[in-house]
């Protein structure tokens, strides 16, 4: 069966065809894959500017789905379903995608499944690797979440812990602001942290012992916490003021340094969580999931502790809609459809 994928819950427009393969070790192969880059738009505010997203995903949409059915060599009568992202994200780029959906489903006269932003990130690792020795626990890093799940079996996905305050990849982006590196800042600082000293300037770890109030359901421990560390940052920033502008290596010891803390935090929290629920492997998934420093050293830790760890290539880390496709298939296959009045959640629990 094949099913078509749609994304649009931020700054990207993606469609996607995936196949079921019939094998239940590696059960989906990618068969066209379209993503619809934002970023020249936004990086002249220095951010996504919502607004201006879900118009460009009105542009753009009709175009990514042809281009996605094309490069499959696929038509609307080949197709078994339709997925689409329901939440989270920004609920303007939501609709875009789920109003899509819906009209194309009906129109073909085919069954929708919504889709949970998260658990397409988590499927990119079985897509990449086929599926995962379970229990996993799988860490979600982007630029809008940070999130522990534990999956004991497929498709079930139990939140362990999230950030506090910033997203990780939220944090890269300010300190890349700050530093006057443009946006997205993750890949900027994650290259200039090469060349830089990680420990030349000493900014401050979190770790969180208490419960969150918000949240009572857990128990806190694991929680992530950034907006602390970039505060750091810009403090150390606003102290230069009035003397010499940084000089390439004092920006390159500033990346790395912070990117040092980053890293080591989220592993820290990561292989904590995968010892005590006895994980027989461990998983990162989105955007931050690129980060050189970040897949260097999950790798280096999980060879010393004789745990299994996943990553997806570096096209699936970022948002795309193979990955929603994948946890549509996964869904379809449970027989959870969506109704035909589906709507958009901006803040759409997993
Ligand atoms: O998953 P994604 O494409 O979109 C969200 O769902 O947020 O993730 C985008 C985030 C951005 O914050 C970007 O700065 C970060 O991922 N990112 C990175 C790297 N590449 C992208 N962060 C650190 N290092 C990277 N190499
Ligand atoms: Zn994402």
């Amino acid at each position: 069966m094949l099913i078509l994928g749609i994304e649009t819950s931020c700054d990207e427009t993606s469609a996607a065809v995936v196949e079921e393969t019939g094998d239940a070790a590696r059960p989906w192969t990618i068969r066209s894959n379209v993503v619809a880059s934002q970023v020249p738009i936004h990086r002249e505010w220095g951010g996504v500017v919502p607004e201006l997203a879900s118009r460009q995903h009105i542009r753009d949409i009709c175009g990514v789905v042809e281009r996605a059915l094309g490069d499959a060599r696929t038509r609307w009568t080949d197709l078994g379903a339709v997925a689409v992202t329901q939440g989270p994200g920004l609920v303007g780029s939501l609709l875009v995608g789920v109003a899509f959906a819906k009209a194309a489903a009906a129109a073909a006269h085919l069954p929708l499944v919504a889709v949970h932003h998260l658990a397409g990130h988590i499927e990119s690792l079985v897509l990449q690797n086929g599926e995962l020795p379970l229990p996993a626990v799988v860490l979600v890093v982007s630029g809008g979440h940070t999130s522990l799940y534990l999956v004991e079996r497929p498709g079930g996905y139990q939140l362990l812990s999230r950030t506090r305050d910033d997203a990780a990849g939220e944090a890269y982006d300010k300190v890349a602001k700050l530093l006057g590196l443009g946006y997205p800042g993750g890949p900027v600082v994650d290259r200039l942290a090469a060349k830089g000293h990680d420990r030349a300037v000493a900014l401050p770890t979190t770790r969180l012992t208490h419960a969150d109030r918000n949240a009572p359901a857990l128990k806190g421990d694991l929680d992530f916490s950034f907006s602390g560390l970039k505060t750091a940052v810009a403090r150390y920033v606003a102290g230069k003021k009035g003397y010499d502008p940084f000089s390439e290596q004092e920006i390159a010891d500033i990346c790395a340094s912070f990117q040092r803390i980053v890293v080591t935090s989220l592993l820290d929290r990561l292989f904590d969580a995968a010892r005590r629920h006895q994980a027989r492997s461990i998983g990162i998934a989105g955007g931050v999931s690129a980060n050189s420093r970040l897949r260097a050293e999950l790798q280096e830790r999980g060879g010393r502790r004789e745990i299994p760890t996943f990553l997806p290539s570096l096209p699936l880390s970022t948002d795309n809609a193979a990955m929603i496709a994948a946890a549509g298939l996964r869904k379809f296959r449970a027989g959870i459809l969506a109704p035909a009045d589906l709507n958009a959640d901006a803040s759409l629990p997993l």
